[in-house]
C-alpha cells in the first residue's frame, strides 16, 4: 500500500485556487494550453498575444488582452495586477522562431531577424518578470519556456538558439536574485510540439519522422504533454525548485547514439 499525504492534501498541493496568473503567448500553441489548464485548476488567469481574443471556451475562462510583449508587457502585467490585486505566476510563453532563408539573406536581414528574436524570447520575459517581481510575494512562480535548443545546438536559427540559451541562464540568474524574496523562476523545456511554430517540419514527412525518430518515445509531443509539468512549477508541488530546468521532451535530450 503506498503511504503519504490523503488525495484532497494531494490535490491541494497541484491546485491554483485564487492564484492571479499572466500567459504570454496564450493566442495559440503552448501558451494557450497553459493558460487553459491554469484556469481549469483554479487560476484567474490573464492570457495576452498580438492578436485578438481566441474564440470559446478558453475566452470565457481567461482575461485575454491584446498587446505586443516585445514592447508592452509591464502594461500587460500591471493590468493584471490593477485588476485582480495580486500577482502569483508568470508565464513566459510567447516567442518567435524566425530562421533566415539559408543562401539568399545578406547579413543586415540575418542580424536584423536576431534583434526581433531576441527582443521577444529573452527581452521581453526579462521585462514580464521585472514588472512582475515588483508585485509578486514569496510563493510566486514565474516560468520560463524555453526550449531544447537552449540545451544544444539546432542548425539555422542561430537567433533562436541564443535567444533560448540566453533565457535558460536569465532563468538561473532570476532565481538567484528573487529567490532573496521566496519568489521562485524555472525553465520549462519543450522538445518537439506540434503547433503553428513546428507545422511546417510537422507536416513534411522526411522531418516529421527525423524528429519523432530521434525521441526515446517516438513520437512528436502535443500542447497537453506540456500543461502537467506547468501546474506543477506554478504550483505548491514544486515548492523548493528554483532555477532549474524542466525537461518534457518526449527523451530528445537523453538520447545519445
Ligand atoms: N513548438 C515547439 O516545438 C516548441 C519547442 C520548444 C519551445 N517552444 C517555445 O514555446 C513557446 C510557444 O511556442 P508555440 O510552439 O506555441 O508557438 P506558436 O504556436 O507560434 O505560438 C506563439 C505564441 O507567441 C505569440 N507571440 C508571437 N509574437 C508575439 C509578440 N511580439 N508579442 C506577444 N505575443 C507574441 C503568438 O501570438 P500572436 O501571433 O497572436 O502574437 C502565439 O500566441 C515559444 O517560446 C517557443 O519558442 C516551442
Amino acid at each position: 500500500m503506498v503511504t503519504g499525504a490523503p488525495s484532497d492534501q494531494v490535490e491541494a498541493l497541484f491546485s491554483l485556487k485564487g492564484r492571479v496568473a499572466v500567459v504570454t503567448g496564450a493566442s495559440r500553441g503552448i501558451g494557450h494550453a497553459i493558460a487553459e489548464a491554469f484556469a481549469r485548476s483554479g487560476a484567474l488567469t490573464v492570457g495576452s498575444a498580438r492578436s485578438s481574443a481566441p474564440s470559446s471556451p478558453f475566452a470565457a475562462q481567461v482575461s485575454y488582452v491584446s498587446a505586443d510583449a516585445s514592447t508592452h508587457i509591464a502594461s500587460v502585467i500591471e493590468g493584471a495586477v490593477a485588476r485582480f490585486g495580486r500577482l502569483d505566476i508568470l508565464v513566459n510563453a510567447a516567442g518567435v522562431s524566425l530562421a533566415a532563408p539559408p543562401d539568399r539573406s545578406d547579413d543586415q536581414t540575418r542580424l536584423d531577424l536576431f534583434d526581433r528574436t531576441i527582443a521577444l524570447n529573452l527581452r521581453a520575459a526579462y521585462a514580464a518578470s521585472l514588472a512582475a517581481g515588483r508585485h509578486m510575494k514569496a510563493g510566486a512562480s514565474i516560468i520560463n519556456v524555453t526550449s531544447i535548443g537552449a540545451l544544444q545546438g539546432f542548425p539555422g536559427n542561430p537567433g533562436y538558439v541564443a535567444s533560448k540559451g540566453g533565457l535558460a541562464q536569465l532563468t538561473r540568474a532570476l532565481a538567484v536574485d528573487l529567490g532573496t524574496s521566496g519568489i521562485r523562476v524555472n525553465a520549462l523545456v519543450p522538445g518537439y510540439i506540434h503547433t503553428d511554430m513546428t507545422a511546417a517540419s510537422y507536416a513534411d514527412p522526411a522531418r516529421h519522422a527525423q524528429r519523432a525518430g530521434r525521441t526515446c518515445l517516438g513520437r512528436w509531443g502535443t500542447v497537453n504533454d506540456l500543461t502537467g509539468a506547468a501546474i506543477f512549477l506554478a504550483s505548491d508541488a514544486s515548492t523548493y525548485m528554483t532555477g532549474q530546468d524542466l525537461v518534457i521532451d518526449g527523451g530528445w535530450t537523453a538520447r545519445g547514439l
